[in-house]
């Protein structure tokens, strides 16, 4: 088998990787470990910068997101007694959409599989070797238990945090990570009931963190602050909705309850992995980094990435040129450290953990963010998406 561009991992990175190489007439083949059951069915965050939204329409592949998805002007921000509304058109001229990751990947497995290149589903032992000289490959298993060979001009490792690229990269490279384990988690939960909040609510309450989001106009998804040693089953659906009427109560409003559909832990992380490439192989999205979900960055910033990926890769298979692909890894860096100061500080500002004084801070942070148009315009233009080469 031969392919220009081999791509590992059919997460939202590579499927879109595959998608904007296509257009430009690039041929790929992406691998991936799980079914597309298993794939399909993975519940993640569900906010789209405005260039993320652009992006996909521009890849053919936006029309139900167009139709479906719920365009959001701006979100609330709670605090004991006050909910402030920050209006982004106002602030800096960008909105976001509501549409969950699960149904971007739908998206991009529906057209890939229809009229796309090659996406091979439950292969196994995964393996990028030569990276180093002008002619890599991809080793692995496919499905009916075969060995098999895919020799590339480039191999894109897309394949997440646990993925097989990265060690590749980081001990080629002779790269370093940066990581935070961050000292609390989230339980998220997906509910059959109407929003209570037209758009999102971000809640900072003694007790902890609440967010409340939603996936369609019948649908909410919801979080609150937990320990990460919190274990799923000790929390009964009553005292999940307990906890977040708690921290969601303001004079005049209810929050509406209905069935829980779903509901996890999720462990709070910043982890940066530099370079983001060794030879020819490079990586994209949460291969290289993770965020904590606060700002609702990680996706986006997979995008982001590959968008920027796929320009170096164009230029350098159609002519010739490896300027772009010389500097990918840095332009990508530099967005990405970007994304993590944001997500790190918003998640500092809403989390409570140390002392009355860290509170206070947090607190007077808040206020200001409701009372400042310079403060609230920071948060808006980075929630919304900073231009590509920030
Ligand atoms: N071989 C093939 N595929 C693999 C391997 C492997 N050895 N290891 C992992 N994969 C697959 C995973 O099963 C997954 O489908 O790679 C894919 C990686 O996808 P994601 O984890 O979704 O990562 P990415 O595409 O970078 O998307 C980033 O996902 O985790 C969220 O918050 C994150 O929203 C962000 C987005
Ligand atoms: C979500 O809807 O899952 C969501 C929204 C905003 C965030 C994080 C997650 O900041």
């Amino acid at each position: 088998m031969r392919t220009q561009v081999g791509i590992i991992g059919a997460g939202p990175a590579g499927l879109l990787l595959s998608r904007l190489l296509q257009l430009q007439g690039i041929d790929t083949v992406v691998l991936e470990n799980r079914s597309r059951e298993y794939v399909e069915a993975r519940i993640r965050a569900g906010i789209l910068e405005q260039h993320t939204v652009q992006t996909l329409v521009d890849a053919g592949v936006g029309d139900r997101l167009q139709r479906e998805g719920l365009p959001h002007d701006g979100i609330h921000l709670q605090h004991p007694g006050v909910r402030h509304h920050l209006d982004f058109p106002q602030l800096c001229g960008r909105r976001v959409w509501v549409y969950g990751q699960t149904e971007v990947v739908k998206d991009l497995v529906a057209a890939q599989l229809d009229d796309g290149p090659p996406l091979l589903f439950e292969v196994s032992d995964v393996r990028p070797e030569d990276v180093e000289s002008d002619a890599p490959r991809i080793r692995f298993t496919d499905a009916d238990g075969v060995p098999q060979v895919l020799e590339c001009d480039v191999v894109a490792g897309t394949d997440g945090f646990h993925g097989v690229s990265r060690p590749v990269v980081t001990a080629g490279a002779g790269g370093r990570t940066w990581e935070r384990t961050h000292p609390y988690a989230w339980l998220g939960i997906l509910a059959d009931v109407p929003p209570s909040a037209d758009e999102l609510v971000y809640s900072w309450h003694p007790d902890g963190f609440a967010l409340l989001s939603m996936r369609s106009p019948s649908v909410s998804r919801l979080y609150l602050q937990v320990d990460p040693t919190e274990r799923i089953e000790d929390w009964s659906d009553d005292r999940i909705w307990d906890g977040l009427t708690t921290r969601f109560a303001l004079d005049g409003w209810e929050l509406r309850t209905g069935p829980v559909t779903e509901k996890s832990i999720l462990p709070m992380r910043s982890f940066v992995s530099a370079p983001m490439r060794h030879g020819r192989l490079f990586l994209a999205g949460d291969a290289a980094h993770i965020v904590p979900p606060t700002g609702a960055k990680g996706l986006n910033l997979a995008v982001a990435d590959v968008t920027l990926l796929a320009q170096a890769l164009v230029r350098w298979l159609t002519e010739g040129q490896t300027d772009l692909a010389d500097t990918y890894s840095d332009r990508a860096l530099a967005r990405v450290w970007r994304s993590t100061h944001f997500s790190w500080w918003m998640t500092s500002m809403f989390h409570r953990s140390g002392d009355d004084l860290d509170a206070e801070l947090q607190l007077s942070q808040l206020r200001r963010l409701c009372s400042s148009e310079t403060a609230a315009r920071e948060l808006a233009e980075n929630y919304t998406g900073l231009p590509l080469d920030t």
